[in-house]
């Protein structure tokens, strides 16, 4: 499923973010950027050591939740990979959306000032860290909408990778919903 918004694509596939061949793929990490399992993982699994080597040496604090932060690629096809904190979900009302959309917000902003004009995102928060995935989707197209809406500077194409058929459905619905097209 596939939109145009202002000039640029926003799309909806189904598969692993690890295969992408985009600029830059985001991560759904954690705030202390120690790897995990889920995208994660197997971003660090795909991508090689490197990766990790370079998020110690560059961040040694971590990244705070709703934030993100760019290392390069290893062995992955992108050039980047931008490592974004999604907030664990408790019930919706510890600002949850709000640094939900933030962690969307911030990882297209460093792809943008990375000159990335293509970027690939997973359902950031919607796995271990129990968000609803229809409450996520919500927030994670509105957000990307009203950036390439509103930015001038801009990735060309911004295509979320859903790696199950719920989750794609829960995004396709919703994006439905968000732009009357699809
Ligand atoms: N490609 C695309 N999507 C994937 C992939 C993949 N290779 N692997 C898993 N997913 C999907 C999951 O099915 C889920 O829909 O990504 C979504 C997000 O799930 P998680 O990876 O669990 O991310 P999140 O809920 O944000 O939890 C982050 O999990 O792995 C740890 O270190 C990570 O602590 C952090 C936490």
């Amino acid at each position: 499923m596939k939109v145009q918004i202002d000039g640029s694509v926003l799309e909806l596939a189904k598969g692993d973010i690890t295969q992408q061949e985009v600029d830059a793929i985001v991560n759904a990490a954690n705030s202390r950027l120690a790897g995990g399992g889920g995208v994660d993982g197997a971003i660090h699994r795909a991508g090689g050591p490197e990766i990790m080597k370079e998020l110690r040496a560059r961040y040694p604090n971590g990244c705070p939740t709703g934030s993100a932060v760019v290392t390069g690629a290893g062995n992955l096809k992108a050039r980047y990979v931008i490592h974004a904190v999604g907030p664990i979900y408790r019930g919706g009302t510890h600002g949850e959306p709000e640094k939900l959309a933030s962690a969307y917000r911030t990882s297209l902003q460093l792809a943008t000032e990375h000159g990335c004009s293509s970027v690939a995102f997973p359902s950031i928060s919607t796995g271990a860290y129990g968000y609803p995935v229809g409450e996520a989707a919500r927030i994670a197209l509105q957000t990307v909408i009203e950036f390439l809406k509103n930015e001038g500077k801009k990735p060309q194409l911004v295509r979320f990778v859903l790696f199950d058929d719920a989750t794609y459905q829960a995004y396709a619905e919703a994006l439905k919903e968000l732009t009357g097209q699809g």
